[in-house]
């Protein structure tokens, strides 16, 4: 190799890690924190016997689902995806008709991969719900916190996710205290044989 070839070698080689940098920050993963996000609902309610209805004319029974993305932005055409979301919500009882009882999950969202589910309750009525984060799977794994829901102009919703953690001690020593279990009665039961 001759010197300008070395050279141009060089320069093709520091393009390529910083292209990989630079892909590789723009999809990590940040962890723990707050995170806005918008929605927008567009399929109709579902009516016990399964036709499509309104909140209007919504029985016991009644189910709000969604299946899609949400975004950095109310804006579906110009807004960027940030993850995706399944949930549903049902219409529990004419005697509380604020009340709708949530359920849901996010699907690799965030830049970070993994489920993390929620629950909670959309309350109608303050057109805003607040859902407990149950827990995950992948980077979600030990996942805690809360998300606000807050209906906004033209079926768009600001949606916050406050993303804790639960204490990793508490996890480990169950682990350690499970695994220490399992060794014990392994222990035992040659000790029988
Ligand atoms: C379903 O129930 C709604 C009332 O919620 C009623 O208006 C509609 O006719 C019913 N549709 C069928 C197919 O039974
Ligand atoms: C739902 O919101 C309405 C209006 O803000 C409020 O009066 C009602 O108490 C709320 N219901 C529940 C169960 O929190």
């Amino acid at each position: 190799m001759n010197s300008c070839s070395s050279f141009s070698f060089f320069l093709v080689l520091l393009l390529i890690i910083t292209i990989t940098f630079a892909k590789l920050s723009e999809a990590a993963c940040k962890g723990p924190g707050t995170y806005d996000h918008w929605i927008f609902f567009t399929t109709p309610l579902i009516a016990p016997n399964g036709s499509a209805t309104d909140f209007a004319s919504a029985l016991p029974g009644t189910r709000w689902p969604y299946s899609g993305n949400f975004y950095d932005a109310p804006d579906a055409t110009a807004a960027k995806a940030l993850g995706y979301d399944t949930d549903l919500c049902t219409y529990l009882s004419a005697d509380a008709p604020q009340m709708w009882q949530c359920t849901g999950t996010y699907i690799d969202s965030f830049g970070c991969s993994g489920y993390l589910t929620f629950s909670g309750f959309f309350n109608i009525s303050a057109a805003s719900g607040v859902f407990t984060v149950l827990g995950g799977t992948g980077d979600f794994v030990g996942a805690a916190g809360h998300i606000t829901d807050v209906a906004k102009d033209e079926g768009w919703f600001l949606r916050t996710l406050v993303w804790k953690q639960v204490d990793s001690t508490a996890v480990a020593t169950s682990t350690s205290t499970s695994v220490a279990t399992v060794v014990t009665l392994s222990a035992i039961a040659t000790w029988l044989i």
